[in-house]
């Protein structure tokens, strides 16, 4: 048994060496390992992207092109639509939003045609690794695609926006909603908005390790989850990426059929079955994720289906790249499956509690702050260091993280295959006000980035813990002196920010 691990630690070594060169994809990680080191691959895959080393960011972001949806997206409310968005050299834009009435964006209802220009501007101090934008909008139409929606906007634009009807509005011409002369804006009755162009992040990736293959990604702002409050709402995370359309993956067929769109030939997306949530075996994120106000982190979560209990390991991070862990919550609980959603097509109700959680502060920032905390609110209070562990459960949580336990979180899930066969698990949106779906109304209409699933059985390896240390200590080391150097202060105040704001919520 010893040995085995020895063998498998020498193989991540190798591997995690190697990676930085030749990246290889999940799937050739899957050939590779062994059902027997089925945990490991979880904590494998999470530390693929620890090392960073596929992603590569442009600063500034060069965003000329075309760009467009990889799957039916959806949006709080729920919305389903897909994106098709050209930039251009002379700083304009012209974007589509196809709109839906199903998840799987098979039945266009409604596309928005929005014209307008867009500039750069400095590095986001809201979002470390995002870049700033000014948008100016110059015109936004619309064509309708069922006899349904024509009469429906046409009565709710009488009510509000008269002055762009001279009669009843029919489909699949094209009317105009708003525009620079003025005069009248009916885009407010749709709680339009392109907030989303104020931030921005390209990242571009080489696929299977080929030089040859590169994807590059558009990441635009986030969505409110309340959309009475979208127009007021400066992005603080992204939604899902879209891709550039003359290099994307050449498995994506949706990026080729909503290439090929127009406003009058909206993207009909195949048609799949619902799949049935199945909440079992071991998920990870797949990117560094960014949480509203300055959160990266990394997800990997256990369900037990046969006694409904569950397991989730949140990494968090300083630095857009999840290269800087700042620290580590585990969090244990039990689950219950609710009814299909009502409102969301295609979602599952759950309900998740935590009654059980430990900390680990793993950069001296966190740590500080920890120590700082009086009374006994999170843990001994004074005695918390670095890489070591504490059970927060006795202080039912820890006020200084924002996190009260025993808590229950009103959830909504879907699951999904993706073009390579991998099961994805999409949990809720979390509340962009930085609160946490605690009761039954808070529950998401839209979802977080998707994890992937790792292994369909629970069981952890029970070495695997060890190794992260180690690998993780190796890594630290590189890193952590250069970063420290040039930008701790930076981290400090952002964490504190942080902090702060988790404790208001
Ligand atoms: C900018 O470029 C696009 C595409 O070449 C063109 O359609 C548009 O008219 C130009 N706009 C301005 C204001 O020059
Ligand atoms: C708008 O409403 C008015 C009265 O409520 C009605 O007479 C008119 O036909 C409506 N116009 C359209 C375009 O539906
Ligand atoms: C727009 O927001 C208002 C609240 O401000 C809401 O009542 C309405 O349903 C929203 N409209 C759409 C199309 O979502
Ligand atoms: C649930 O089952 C798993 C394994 O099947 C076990 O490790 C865990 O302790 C169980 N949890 C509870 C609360 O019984």
């Amino acid at each position: 048994m010893e040995l085995i691990s020895a063998l498998i630690l020498v193989a991540f070594l190798v591997w995690a060496d190697g990676s930085t060169l030749h990246p290889p994809s999940h799937r050739s990680l899957k050939k590779t390992y062994s059902p027997s080191s089925k945990g490991s691959l979880c904590n494998h895959m999470l530390r693929h992207l620890h090392n960073g080393a596929r992603i590569t960011v442009q600063m500034p972001p060069n965003i000329e092109g075309h760009w467009v949806s990889t799957s039916c997206e959806v949006r709080p409310g729920p919305e389903f639509l897909t994106r098709s968005y050209r930039f251009y050299p002379n700083n304009t834009f012209q974007a589509h939003q196809f709109y839906y009435e199903d998840n799987h964006c098979t039945k266009p209802t409604y596309t928005l045609v929005i014209h307008g220009r867009l500039r750069l501007r400095q590095t986001s101090w809201i979002v470390r690794g995002g870049t700033e934008a000014d948008y100016q909008l110059h015109q936004v139409q619309t064509v309708l695609h069922t006899a349904a929606k024509a009469k429906e906007l046409s009565q709710r634009l009488n009510r509000s926006c008269r002055g762009a009807m001279k009669g009843p509005w029919v489909p699949d011409v094209m009317y105009e909603l708003w525009n620079e002369e003025g005069g009248y804006d009916c885009s407010r009755e749709l709680n339009f908005t392109m907030h989303e162009l104020q931030l921005l992040r390209v990242e571009k990736q080489y696929l299977h390790h080929n030089l040859d293959h590169l994807v590059e990604e558009l990441f635009l702002g986030d969505i409110h989850t309340e959309p009475t409050q979208r127009l007021y709402y400066k992005p603080s995370s992204y939604q899902i990426p879209l891709q550039n359309a003359k290099n994307h993956d050449h498995s994506c067929i949706i990026c080729r059929i909503i290439y090929r769109s127009d406003e009058f030939h909206p993207p009909i997306l195949p048609p799949r079955a619902d799949l049935t949530v199945g909440l079992y075996g071991q998920w990870v994120s797949q990117r560094c994720e960014v949480r509203p106000e300055v959160l990266f982190l990394t997800r990997h979560f256990v369900f037990y289906d046969n006694n409904h209990t569950w397991e989730g390991h949140y990494y968090h991070y300083s630095d857009p790249a999840c290269k800087h862990p700042s620290f580590t919550i585990f969090a244990q609980g039990r689950y219950s499956r609710g009814l299909p959603s009502t409102r969301v097509m295609g979602g599952t109700e759950f309900v998740f509690k935590v009654n059980h959680m430990t900390v680990t502060p793993m950069d001296l920032s966190t740590t500080s702050l920890l120590n700082v905390f009086k009374g006994d609110e999170c843990g001994v209070q004074g005695s918390w260091q670095v890489g070591v562990e504490q059970d927060v459960t006795v202080t039912n949580g820890c006020m200084a993280l924002g996190i009260r336990l025993p808590h229950t979180e009103y959830e909504l899930f879907r699951m999904e295959q993706d073009v390579h066969g991998q099961y994805l698990l999409y949990n809720g949106q979390r509340p962009s006000d930085g609160t946490s779906p605690d009761r039954p109304e808070k529950r998401a209409s839209s979802y977080q980035m998707p994890l992937v699933q790792c292994s369909s059985s629970s069981q952890r390896h029970d070495r695997s813990r060890e190794e992260d240390n180690v690998e993780e200590g190796l890594l630290n080391h590189n890193d952590a002196s250069r970063w420290h150097g040039c930008c701790s202060k930076c981290i400090t105040v952002l964490l504190i920010t942080t902090l702060l704001q988790l404790c208001q919520s």
